[in-house]
């Protein structure tokens, strides 16, 4: 590998970690205020609905945010919308430590929630357009383990200062993630895609031939940039005439569904409830469940990484579905069988290990991977904007869902329930999730436009 080479392939993976950092405030923003309820709940009186309240907002502004990013990223490009974002961050959680009253912290939220948003449509879209195809699944998937890493270490700087009481630092030291996201965000180049479609043609080969290892690369790719963008209509109006577009946004949707309905915040934001549920009743034992979680999720991320591009998107995907419906069967079984020694309280742990473990390697980062590949440069705005605020009002709807389930229908049978669904996705996965991996996205359109099957728009034409 010569030197050229060596630092190109740097260049490209410095730009994706400083895109991915995006997903390091998502994490920590959705994570942080689990381990805060409780001193601000004290602090302000609250009532449970108003806790709700306080915990639901970042949601409610972060499926706000997704509606406007598509808008946003369409008109000032997915760097400066990122740049947004980071604004944002910075604003949100500077209020939120300062709030005084629990209707500026709602606010804040709401801030950090639209930040979030914006963050989780622009990120993945931008890793997508930026990276070669060879490496696109691990350089997206990235993005997903800097949300588990926000995740984590969201919830540990929130046990650490839970011995103060210490509210307002936990809430407030995002700030110091989110200034470096607006320093990086600031050196990123433009999307090679986005200046196409605004025709600054100039511009976009000087991108693409910083990130592509030659010139001739560069070259093809922006031929077939301009090849995607012969079809005239865009967005809604794309949507209305064409039937092919309609199948990818409506996979989109169907994928991020699929993603929330695994069960996966469910299992992260009461995941001490769970271990209370599975026998662990000290409030230490429930801590400690909760933080080795959050490391097996990040761990589990490598995974994914590692095999995303080798694997594929579906033989993960379909493994990672076995995985998680397993674990909810024989956790449910265990809570069932309600056996009180300490090996069945272990293998409860395990099984919540295990479905962690089966979503951080698959649908985790692959669902982010697809929904950014699938959808037409024409229509990407507006398919991602639609997919990303899907995954958010379902989010918001299982979490807030989860505890009349367990009154309805008992810890068990909820469980099972989680395992059936799981269940469902591999037969959905295998019948319509396309493989995508070495595809250019280019070439998954043109499969897509010509009306192939949603499940081989992935695979090359001689397939
Ligand atoms: C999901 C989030 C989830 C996180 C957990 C993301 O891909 O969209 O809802 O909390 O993974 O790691």
């Amino acid at each position: 590998m010569n030197i050229n080479t060596t630092s190109k392939k740097r260049t490209i993976i410095t730009i994706c970690v400083l895109g991915a950092v995006a997903g390091l405030l998502f994490g920590l923003d959705t994570g942080v205020m689990s381990g805060a309820l409780q001193f601000v709940a004290k602090e302000f009186y609250l009532s449970d609905a108003m806790q709700e309240r306080v915990m639901s907002t970042l949601m409610l502004g972060a499926a706000l945010g997704a509606v406007v990013s598509g808008w946003l990223s369409y008109y000032i490009g997915r760097k400066y919308s990122l740049l947004i974002a980071s604004i944002l961050f910075i604003i949100g959680s500077l209020l939120c430590a300062f709030s005084s009253s629990v209707e500026t912290l709602i606010s804040a939220r709401i801030l950090l929630g639209l930040a979030v948003g914006v963050a989780s449509y622009a990120a993945p879209l931008y890793l997508s357009e930026i990276s070669p195809e060879q490496i696109r699944g691990s350089m997206i998937s990235l993005y997903q383990l800097l949300i588990t890493v926000g995740l984590f270490t969201a919830f540990v700087s929130d046990t650490l200062l839970s011995y103060y009481g210490a509210w307002r630092w936990m809430l407030g030291i995002v700030v110091i993630p989110a200034l470096f996201l607006f320093l990086g965000v600031l050196v990123l180049p433009r999307s090679p895609r986005w200046l196409i479609s605004k025709g600054r043609d100039q511009e976009a080969k000087h991108v693409l031939q910083k990130i592509r290892m030659t010139n001739e690369e560069a070259h093809v790719e922006l031929e077939n940039i301009h090849e995607s963008l012969k079809i005239k209509q865009s967005g809604w109006k794309l949507f209305k005439e064409n039937s092919n577009f309609r199948r990818s946004v409506a996979l989109g949707i169907l994928l991020q569904v699929m993603q929330q309905c695994t069960g996966i915040n469910i299992v992260l934001y009461y995941a001490p409830k769970i271990l209370g549920m599975a026998g662990f009743s000290t409030t230490a034992e429930q801590m400690w469940g909760s933080v080795i979680i959050s490391i097996i999720n990040v761990l589990a991320t490598f995974i994914a990484i590692g095999i995303v591009d080798r694997w594929g998107r579906r033989p993960t995907l379909l493994l990672g579905f076995i995985v998680m419906s397993s674990s909810m069967y024989l956790l449910g079984l265990m809570l069932h069988l309600h056996i009180e020694t300490i090996w069945a309280h272990c293998f409860s742990i395990l099984m919540l290990l295990v479905f962690i473990t089966g979503f951080a390697m698959s649908a985790g980062p692959l669902i982010w991977v697809l929904c950014s590949e699938i959808q037409p440069l024409k229509g990407r705005d507006f398919g991602i904007t639609i997919s990303t605020t899907t995954n958010w009002l379902s989010n918001m709807i299982l979490a807030a869902t989860f505890l009349s389930l367990l009154d309805i229908l008992g810890a068990a049978n909820t469980f099972w329930f989680y395992g059936i669904l799981n269940s469902f996705f591999i037969a959905f996965t295998w019948f319509f999730v396309p493989e995508t991996k070495g595809m250019s996205l280019e070439k998954i359109e043109s499969n897509l436009m010509k009306g192939r099957q949603l499940r081989d728009i992935g695979w090359p034409m001689s397939h």
